[in-house]
């Protein structure tokens, strides 16, 4: 590998020419208190900090950024920290979804007009991996992914909490009058009890499980609990590393794969991933260019030969992400699939994913299985079509109850989501078990953004009864906490005239998850006459960052990013020269 000379150093271009311009960035960095043996012949590594007031996620960013530089400064490299849009999923209105483009344009604009030559990229809840990471390969700078980590277990008198999870269960059983105002309160100060992501196998845990396995994560920092002493060490290292990376040239379009991306989806499975994997792997992998694209297709095709193999929740019943820690965490689950995954994949380090994973061990089989004992058998998702979903719909089977994924029924539908908020308690509302919930007009744009609404509550009647679990369908997302018979991402989207537009109450839907099929039964004279009858909705907005988003938002299956970001939308974009 040929190493990078000082002097061809990206950042070089700002500080040593011996011009008028050169002469204000060296004044202003001396401004700043650092001399030149700070910063010359150095790589400048810019660390991209998610770390904000308001985001408990990822609350101890603000001293971990200190070790990032920390290994910065050991390796030769120049820190500066450059912070970004937070996107703090428990928090933003109405979704996080709706400013992921925002993130990674962001980012990349960032690396861009900045001086610096390698990124440390700082991200962990829900939407700032796929951001981060989005905005990095565009950028084109070696980058390295500092996951925040998962937070401790939950823990209610002596009752173990998974997040997201356990508060929709339980709080079923609050609907259903089974939990005191003070239990409630118990729960809630006990859910979430230390800095980092959803414990659970949610969003967060799925992506940085992703960006591990496509290789931009150092080995084994995805599963490092975040107030674990060895998040301290891995953040430290992670910042050593990248300065290598920069005199090596690793960029991600060195180490990033069509081979890394079936990886992530590989391992996505294995993990009983966040339906929300799928719209952000495929937006990650058409940023790395056109010959790494990944489709549904990928995500189904592997779920039919990847089985779930960690026992964490809400796949597994049991265990959380710090069980899944100690059990070997995610180079322990990859030492139990090498023959399913593609081991000559480059990484960060420099070496190749079999290398890193060799010597892996699991010490627990309960939490992580070995493919003979899967804790469910088939993959963690499917991909569902027909004239309902043409473009695909997707369901996540391990975490539904078995006797729905055959099933017909009539529709319930609702035309947004108020109206089905202030149906659901309705104690007259006209609906069985039997029936199939139906939201629509909560996709990119009619969401807008996509929001987790996908995992409709159960209608209070029902619950009262004790049924648990009943088919869904809307154009929504869902939480990766969440879990139960949700069809999702149904496209195209109802608010741009998909066929979910069309479906009336009394409807009936067949779903057979089996044959991965979705079907309105309705014949195609009558859809065409409802067809010819819709009307399109107004414009959501008529200014501002959502003006753009509606422009140019792509829909659901091929990752939501915006058109004009996608890497083979014009010419490449030039390095800032002047
Ligand atoms: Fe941040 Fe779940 S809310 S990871
Ligand atoms: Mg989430």
């Amino acid at each position: 590998m040929t190493r990078r000379t000082p002097d061809s150093l990206r950042s070089a271009r700002w500080f040593a020419p011996d011009d008028l311009r050169s002469f204000g960035h060296r004044s202003r960095i001396l401004q700043m208190g650092y001399a030149p043996e700070d910063w010359v012949g150095k790589p400048i590594i810019a660390i991209v900090n998610t770390w904000s007031d308001i985001n408990p996620c990822h609350g101890h960013f603000r001293q971990r950024v200190e070790d990032v530089k920390r290994g910065v400064l050991q390796a030769g490299g120049f820190p500066i920290e450059l912070p970004a849009i937070s996107l703090a999923e428990a928090f933003v209105k109405p979704t996080t979804m709706l400013y992921r483009n925002m993130l990674a344009m962001e980012t990349e604009e960032l690396l861009r007009s900045h001086p610096v030559d390698g990124a440390v990229l700082m991200g962990g809840c829900d939407k700032t991996g796929p951001g981060l990471l989005m905005g990095a390969m565009s950028a084109g700078l070696p980058a390295i992914f500092v996951p925040a980590g998962p937070m401790l277990r939950g823990n209610y008198n002596g009752q173990v909490l998974g997040s997201g999870s356990d508060a929709w269960k339980l709080w079923d059983e609050r609907r259903a009058g089974h939990l005191s105002q003070e239990q409630w309160q118990g729960v809630e100060a006990g859910i979430a009890r230390s800095h980092g992501t959803c414990m659970t196998m949610g969003t967060a845990s799925t992506m940085t499980a992703i960006a591990e396995a496509i290789g931009m994560s150092l080995p084994g920092a995805s599963s490092i609990p975040a107030p674990d002493a060895n998040h301290v060490r891995m953040s430290a290292e992670s910042g050593r590393r990248i300065v290598d990376m920069v005199w090596n040239d690793l960029t991600p379009a060195k180490l990033l794969s069509r081979e890394s991306f079936l990886n992530g989806i590989r391992i996505a499975m294995a993990v009983g991933c966040s339906t929300n994997a799928i719209v952000h792997l495929v937006a990650m992998s058409r940023r790395a260019g056109a010959h790494c694209a990944v489709t549904l297709d990928d995500f189904d095709a592997a779920s039919r030969v990847v089985p779930v193999l960690a026992n964490v929740r809400p796949s597994g019943d049991t265990y959380l992400m710090e069980d899944f820690y100690y059990a070997g965490g995610l180079p322990g689950l990859m030492s139990r699939m090498p023959e399913l995954l593609h081991l000559g994949a480059q990484t960060v380090t420099g070496r190749t994913l079999g290398e890193n994973i060799a010597g892996a061990a699991v010490f627990n089989d309960d939490v992580i299985r070995p493919l003979s004992n899967p804790i469910y058998a088939e993959g963690a998702l499917a991909v569902l079509r027909g004239n309902l979903a043409p473009d695909g719909a997707v369901i996540k089977p391990s975490a539904c109850a078995p006797h729905l994924q055959q099933h017909t029924g009539p529709a319930l539908v609702f035309d947004d989501y108020p109206s089905m908020k202030a149906a659901v308690d309705d104690p007259d509302l006209d609906v069985t078990p039997g029936h199939i919930l139906v939201l629509r007009n909560a996709g990119p744009q009619g969401g807008p953004g996509m929001p987790e609404w996908g995992m409709l509550p159960i209608p209070a009647k029902l619950v009262k009864q004790g049924v648990r679990d009943m088919l869904r369908l809307s154009d929504a997302r869902m939480s990766g906490t969440s879990y139960g018979a949700c069809i999702l991402h149904a496209a195209p989207e109802a608010y741009i005239g998909g066929p979910l537009a069309l479906v009336r109450t009394g409807d009936r839907i067949t779903v057979d998850v089996p044959a991965r099929r979705i079907h309105l039964e309705v014949d195609e004279a009558e859809l065409a006459r409802r067809r010819a009858a819709w009307t399109p909705p107004p414009p959501r907005f008529e200014r501002g960052y959502g003006w753009m988003f509606s422009r140019h938002i792509l829909q659901a299956d091929q990752g939501c990013d915006f058109d004009f970001l996608e890497t083979g939308f014009g010419a490449p974009v030039p390095e800032p020269d002047i």
